[in-house]
């Protein structure tokens, strides 16, 4: 695989230490990365840091051409796949706003045809000041991708919106500009997790999902350019950035969710485990045991089935994926469900087999078509698995050719 190149561009403010963490980061994930410093950068951390980190030349002064066969700030533009510049200050957003080529890192810049994503870091003030913001409007109205900073203590004692994403946000950030985007438009509903059916306060029936299928479900659509709302019971994961999360507990209040927006979306997901069967009764206070009984009956009722009130009311055009979790006589449970549940796609895991199913960092799924196709994937992880099928569902949707080219 040919190695992609980053440029990143460092301006002089005190989350610059912090880059030296993305750097690091970025050569881990297979990346070449060529370091741009301003000079003010280089009062907060030094260019040796960052060459020893990415093994490259780094380059502060536009003028400093050491290779007379090339002229640096066009040859690293023409080479780069994508720009990060992290931390970007309020001075340096500026200058690119206006066109200034007065060093190496804007002179890359206005040469570069590649994505650009810039991470303001700065005094939650100063972040809000309208120069500031109108320069911001600028660069996203040019198509550069703004990395929103996070709100939190700031290095100057304010508390507010300007501390710069950490390494791994900026990270996926930078990969969600480098993939193709397919599903540029198109919404996508995901749900992801167990329900919990409470039994009283304290108590309730829930199943083992950890949510880590449906959670990279959607972080993958999100590469592939969607606008991803995720559906989730109580997990213990973070969605990561550039994902609308709402929490649901109950078979029944997912539903209510799923239904207020169904109609909008252009594929549904459907990854929750959600409970079958929910207690008849439920109580408000805590149900006490007594001393003279020492066994307890429930009764469960039936929950609505999700997916099967849903046929009739989706977009038209939508695709539907759904899943099925088996631990015995796959194919057959697989091929009715396939049916009554009215997807276009069920994916199958059975969850005795290794590796495969709840809690696990990986998956084995077995796909059902509707024209009666069926696809054996590998053993991989969750991501990877994620990947897979949607790339198979967006052969089907016409999207993108076999090759995975966007059709
Ligand atoms: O969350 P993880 O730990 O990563 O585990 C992943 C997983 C095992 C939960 C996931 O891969 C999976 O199999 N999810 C579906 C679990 C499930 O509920 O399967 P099912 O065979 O019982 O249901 C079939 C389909 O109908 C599912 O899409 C389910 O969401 C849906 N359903 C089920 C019951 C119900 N009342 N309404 C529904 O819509």
């Amino acid at each position: 695989m040919v190695q992609k190149s980053i440029v990143l561009g460092i301006s002089g403010g005190i989350a610059a230490y912090k880059a030296a963490g993305l750097a690091s980061l970025l050569v881990k994930q297979g990346f070449q990365v060529q370091t741009v410093m301003t000079k003010a950068a280089t009062e907060f951390i030094t260019p040796l840091t960052l060459q020893a980190l990415t093994k490259q030349p780094v380059y502060v002064d536009v003028l400093a051409e050491q290779d007379p066969t090339r002229i640096s700030h066009v040859a690293m533009a023409d080479q780069a796949d994508a720009i990060i510049i992290a931390p970007a200050t309020a001075d340096v957003i500026a200058r690119i706003a206006h066109g200034l080529a007065d060093d190496m890192l804007t002179s890359i810049l206005l040469v570069a045809r590649c994505p650009v994503i810039v991470a303001p870091s700065m005094n939650v003030h100063m972040y809000e000041h309208p120069l500031v913001q109108k320069n911001l409007h600028v660069l996203r109205e040019l198509g550069y991708i703004i990395a929103e900073p996070d709100e939190g203590m700031l290095a100057c004692g304010y508390v507010g919106k300007g501390r710069l994403l950490e390494p791994s946000d900026l990270a996926e950030i930078l990969s969600f500009a480098l993939s193709p985007k397919p599903l540029q438009g198109k919404k996508i509903l995901v749900t992801a997790g167990p329900t919990k059916e409470r039994i009283d306060p304290v108590r309730y029936v829930t199943n083992d999902s950890t949510g880590t299928m449906g959670y990279a479900l959607a972080r993958c659509a999100w590469k592939l350019g969607a606008h991803v709302t995720l559906l989730s019971g109580a997990v213990n994961l973070l969605p990561g950035i550039g994902i609308d999360v709402i929490s649901v507990s109950s078979a029944i209040h997912l539903q209510e969710e799923v239904e207020k927006r169904i109609a909008e979306v252009d594929m549904f997901i459907m990854t929750a485990a959600v409970a079958d069967y929910r207690p008849q009764t439920t109580y408000d206070y805590k149900w006490k045991k007594t001393d003279d009984v020492d066994t307890v009956t429930w009764t469960m009722v039936r929950n609505p089935d999700i997916l099967v009130s849903l046929k009739g009311k989706y977009k038209p055009g939508a695709y539907v994926i759904g899943f099925a979790a088996e631990t015995h006589d796959v194919d057959r449970y697989a091929r009715k469900k396939l049916v009554d549940k009215g997807v276009d796609l069920l994916v199958v895991n059975n969850v005795l087999e290794y590796g495969a199913g709840f809690g696990t960092g990986t998956n084995r799924v077995d796909l059902y078509f509707q024209d009666g196709r069926t696809t054996a994937l590998p053993l991989a992880s969750k991501m990877d698995v994620a990947t897979m099928i949607l790339q198979q569902a967006l052969v089907r949707m016409g999207l993108v050719d076999d090759e995975g080219m966007q059709a």
